[in-house]
């Protein structure tokens, strides 16, 4: 039976308990942050500065780039959880959700203030604040007017366009007791620490230079941030295998490449120093930044592991692969919202079996060459000799004292036995 108009019923949902709800979809502070340097890299900034200042209850976050800005009404448009828009290919953005959900994962109240126009007239900002939102259960955002952050953010766009989004009330952030105190201040500041090593890696082609010319500054509280490249590019030892191409067609009319491109690192004595090794050991280390490196449109999205091909191994912490795939891909690879973590197409990793294997034999060899493991494994081959030549004298024992006891024959029936019982100790004891 048809159904008409008249049969259907909107339910609007709860904001204060949908928004509540959006609050713990994933992120940490870190990927967070990066969310919103994403909206600015999509928005073609060209510089990203990231304050984080520690002033107690009022401390904040502020982000703040010079991309192209919105116009009044996208930047009201931008605070609507799912915001009303078309994406390019290659754009980071996806959902309409990141700038909400990145922010309220963190803070109960974000303002963005943005600029579109060259020849500025006004420079408006909107606020969302949680505590508004739950008061009348209802999706809000309103004009902050000019506080002194605002002003600040006025200031910071008074030359050019730009956006510049504050988080505030960071009570996902600072300790409920004492947000105040030393450890509050200590444990900012370990965040802006935590935050500069995570862009620095997933923003690290932007940082660098991408192939196609985008370049991107980011400083975190005034430090310009050094690009941190997994693969060790500049290290003379490091070694690339050939760069793979695959071609999948995930679901009907629907396909896309991947470019798997294959390095083996070298081991710590053919690093050009100890500081360097120990730099790109990475923020997890070696054996847990070992793997695949997924890249969507340049920007990386997950790290540290085989993503389900094979298991982390001690053996091949020093194969790295980077894996790339651009946004027309995203269903195949089901990249989540908070852009930390995609699955692999099953058709793909059943290509990547292969490629991976080899990269791993190699970064074996090259882990067994430095001269620890060597020496590691001399002791083991001496120490298995001389386990071995124990079990043999305990044979020839065991042969000669049935002999003397006139049991040989007896002895003889044990052993056949034993043979056929447990083969791998009558063979180690010389039976
Ligand atoms: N720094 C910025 N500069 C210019 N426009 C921005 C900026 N931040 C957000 N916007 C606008 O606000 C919109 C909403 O941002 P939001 O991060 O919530 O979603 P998205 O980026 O579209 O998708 P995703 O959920 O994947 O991040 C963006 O699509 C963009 O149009
Ligand atoms: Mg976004």
């Amino acid at each position: 039976m048809p159904v008409g108009r008249g049969d259907l019923i909107s339910m609007t949902p709860s904001a204060s308990r949908l928004t509540t709800s959006l609050r713990d979809i994933g992120y940490d502070f870190a990927s967070a942050v990066a969310d919103l340097a994403d909206n600015s890299v999509a928005a073609g900034a060209q510089r990203i500065d990231i304050s984080i200042e520690f002033e107690g209850l009022d401390s904040r976050v502020i982000v703040a780039d010079d991309g192209y800005g919105m116009t009044e009404n996208e930047l009201v448009e931008s605070l609507r959880f799912g915001s009303r828009r078309e994406y390019d290919r290659g754009e980071l953005g996806r959902y309409g959700l990141g700038l909400k959900t990145a922010s309220l994962s963190q803070c109960r109240c974000v303002t963005v203030t943005s600029r579109r126009s060259p020849s500025r007239s006004h420079i408006p900002s909107r606020t969302l604040d949680l505590d508004l939102i739950l008061e009348f259960d209802d999706w809000l955002i309103v004009d902050p007017g000019r506080t002194d952050l605002v002003r600040r953010a006025q200031d910071w766009l008074s030359d050019a366009p730009g956006t510049v989004v504050i988080w505030e009330k960071l009570d996902r952030v600072l300790p409920t007791r004492r947000p105040d105190g030393g450890w509050a201040r200590r444990r900012l500041t370990n965040l802006a620490d935590k935050v500069s090593r995570h862009l620095a890696m997933v923003f690290h082609r932007f940082l660098e230079g991408t192939e196609n010319g985008r370049h991107v500054v980011i400083t975190v509280n005034g430090e310009k941030l050094t690009p941190w490249n997994p693969f060790a590019r500049s290290e003379p030892a490091t070694v690339e295998l050939s760069p793979q191409r695959f071609e999948i067609n995930p679901a009907e009319g629907e396909s896309g490449h991947v470019e798997l491109r294959r390095f083996v690192l070298p081991s710590h004595d053919r690093f050009s120093s100890p500081a360097e090794f120990e730099r790109l050991s990475g923020p997890l280390k070696w054996n847990r930044q070992q793997g695949l490196y997924i890249y969507r449109a340049d920007r990386l999205v997950q790290w540290g592991g085989w993503a389900g091909v094979r298991a982390i191994d001690e053996h091949t912490k020093l194969a790295r692969a980077s894996l790339d795939f651009d946004t027309d891909l995203d269903s195949a690879f089901n990249i989540n919202v908070a852009k930390m973590k995609v699955s692999l197409p099953p058709d793909l990793r059943k290509m990547l079996e292969r490629p991976l294997h080899e990269l791993c034999i190699r970064a074996n060899g090259a882990y067994r060459r430095t001269p620890r493991q060597q020496a590691a494994s001399e002791a083991a081959q001496q120490e298995s000799a001389a386990e071995s030549a124990t079990l043999d004298r305990t044979g020839l024992a065991l042969r000669s004292a049935a002999a003397q006891a006139g049991e040989y024959a007896a002895f003889k029936r044990v052993a056949e036995t034993l043979r056929k019982q447990a083969p791998d100790i009558a063979e180690a004891l010389g039976l």
